[in-house]
Parts: C-alpha cells; structure tokens; sequence
C-alpha cells in the first residue's frame, strides 16, 4: 500500500486529543460543584467549606498524621495508615502530602510485603551479586584457587595467598573454604633456614621498643631472670641488644627449634599483649584464619 500524507482526519484527532490534555490539566486543580467551576484543595490541605457564588472553596492544612497526596476536595485529609513492621525501617516519616514509607532494614529484602532474610553464602561460596532492598543475595561457588571462609551477605571469593609472592612456604594449600596456609617457619626445612627463620622472629620482638620494664617481664619469662640480675648486666647496652641478649641466652637453653608459637607463649607470659598481636598477625595470619575456619563448621 502507498504511505499517503497525514490526511486531515489525522489533524482533527491530534487536535481532539490535545484539547483534551489541556481540559484535564485545567480539571487537576478545580472540579464542578452545583454548576460552578471550584478551586481543589492542594495536597498537604484538605477542603472545610466548598465554594459558592460569593468565595471559592476554602482549604485548611492536615493537622498531625494526616495528608492528602493531590489536588482533592476531600472533606477530611488520610489517616497515615501504614506503619512499619518486623524487620523494617521507616524510608518516610509521614507528612502533609505524603503517607509513611516503610523499607527493609538491613540484610532483609522486600518480598510479597514482607521483609525476608537475604540469603548468606556459606564458607566455599561467595556472593555473586549482592542483595538489593527488593532481592536476595546470588552466591556462587568458589572457582579454583579461591576461597570464602566465611557465612556471609557481602564476602566474594577471595583468591588464595600466593605464599611464595609474600617469601613463605606453603604449608597446606588452600580449599573453597579456606585459604593457603603459609609459614614462614619450617619444622622440617634446614639448619639455615632455621636459623633465619629465629632471627627473624627475635629481631621482630627487639625492634618493637618495649621499654625497661617489659624488657624485664620478658627476661622473668624467658630466663626467670630477676630485675636485680638484669640491671647488673644492663650496662647501658641498647634496648636492642639486651633483648638479643636475652633471645640468645633462651636459645642455647632449647633442645628444639625455635617456633612462633612457643615465643608467642613466653610473650603472652610476659604479658607482651600488643607483640604477640602483631607478631600473630605477621607471622601466623593464616593460621589463625585456618583456627577461625575451623570454629565455623
Ligand atoms: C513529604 O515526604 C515525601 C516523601 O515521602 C517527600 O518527597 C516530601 O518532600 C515531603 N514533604 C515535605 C514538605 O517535607
Ligand atoms: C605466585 O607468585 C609467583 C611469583 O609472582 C608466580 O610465579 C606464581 O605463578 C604465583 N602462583 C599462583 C598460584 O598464582
């Protein structure tokens, strides 16, 4: 068929239509009462008298919980009716022109009117796509080399420490549930390494200036020395060196290798709270995460 031109019978129409976009414009704020044209209430009010000859419609504010969301000539404004419930919070105080919004608190999604628990991805799996106040967590199972060891309604996967990037040694490989275990101490490893491995552990401890008193605690822990035995051989050495000293009299002392955790031991003895925080969490990080996992199931 040929495409003919808009004929005029398109024009009446578009004029018909927009004639009457225009009236219902002119009707939002006023409508017919007893054969006369009145002005609406606008919303926030509400109408106490409707209009004569003489006066247009008179309008009053909506006292406390009350409102009227549009241009009306209702003769009492709505009663704030919803309020929220279980597991909601108030999104909108009600208002002049508005009723109370109500939405999910955190961690809950709004179905059916009801605010639901989000789904928590358990350890293995992460969260694919997070939860929305009108849907629930997606989780996904950990694709290889990463992990999620925790329940959760945030936690992605995680890729698995690579031990070797940070200079440790693989002690256990990680799983979907749980990451690389790296240490930087080997029972097993060499003479040398050993030996590395204290030293690294004794000059951590002596680098954290602990001051006179805790360097005695510690000697009492590791030496059962006394203050008396430790200010006669203090000599004015460097914190630093007296701690070394200390580390070094304990070492000859032990029949087996040095491990973190038999100084973490003597540390909290010591009550070197702080050190072995930082020490736990340098060289035993993933330990205790493994020790955390291990809580969880
Ligand atoms: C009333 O609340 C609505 C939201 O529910 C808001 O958009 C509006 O601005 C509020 N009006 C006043 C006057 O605060
Ligand atoms: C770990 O890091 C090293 C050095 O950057 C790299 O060669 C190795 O492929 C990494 N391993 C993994 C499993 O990503």
């Amino acid at each position: 068929m040929k495409r003919s031109k808009a004929s005029p019978l398109t024009f009446v129409i578009v004029i018909i239509i927009y004639i009457s976009i225009e009236k219902c414009k002119a009707s939002a704020s006023t409508f017919q009462h007893e054969g006369l044209t009145c002005s609406r209430c606008p919303p926030g009010q509400h109408m106490v008298q409707h209009c004569t000859k003489d006066h247009d419609t008179q309008c009053a504010p909506c006292s406390a919980s009350h409102y009227t969301q549009y241009w009306n000539y209702l003769k009492k404004c709505q009663y704030c009716n919803i309020f929220c419930k279980e597991n909601q919070n108030v999104k909108h105080e009600c208002n002049a022109t508005h009723n109370r919004v109500c939405e999910c608190k955190d961690g809950y999604f709004w179905e059916y009117e009801f605010c639901t628990k989000q789904k928590t991805c358990l350890p293995g799996y992460g969260v694919k796509t997070a939860g929305t106040p009108y849907s629930s967590t997606i989780c996904r199972k950990c694709a290889r080399g990463f992990f999620s060891s925790v329940t959760s309604t945030i936690a992605q996967c995680k890729r698995h420490t690579n031990c070797t990037e940070l200079g440790l040694k693989l002690d256990i490989p990680g799983t979907a549930w749980h990451d690389n275990l790296c240490s930087p101490c080997q029972p097993s490893g060499s003479e040398e390494d050993t030996t590395e491995c204290e030293k690294a552990l004794f000059n951590f401890v002596a680098r954290q200036k602990l001051g006179q008193r805790k360097v005695f605690s510690l000697g009492k822990a590791l030496l059962n020395e006394t203050k008396r035995n430790l200010l006669q051989t203090w000599n004015d050495k460097e914190e630093q060196q007296q701690i070394m000293l200390l580390f070094h009299k304990w070492k000859i002392q032990q029949s087996a290798d040095v491990t973190v955790e038999a100084l973490v031991k003597i540390l909290t003895a010591a009550k070197l709270n702080k050190v072995v925080k930082k020490m736990s969490r340098k060289f035993l990080r993933q330990k205790v995460n493994a020790m955390q996992e291990k809580c969880a199931f």
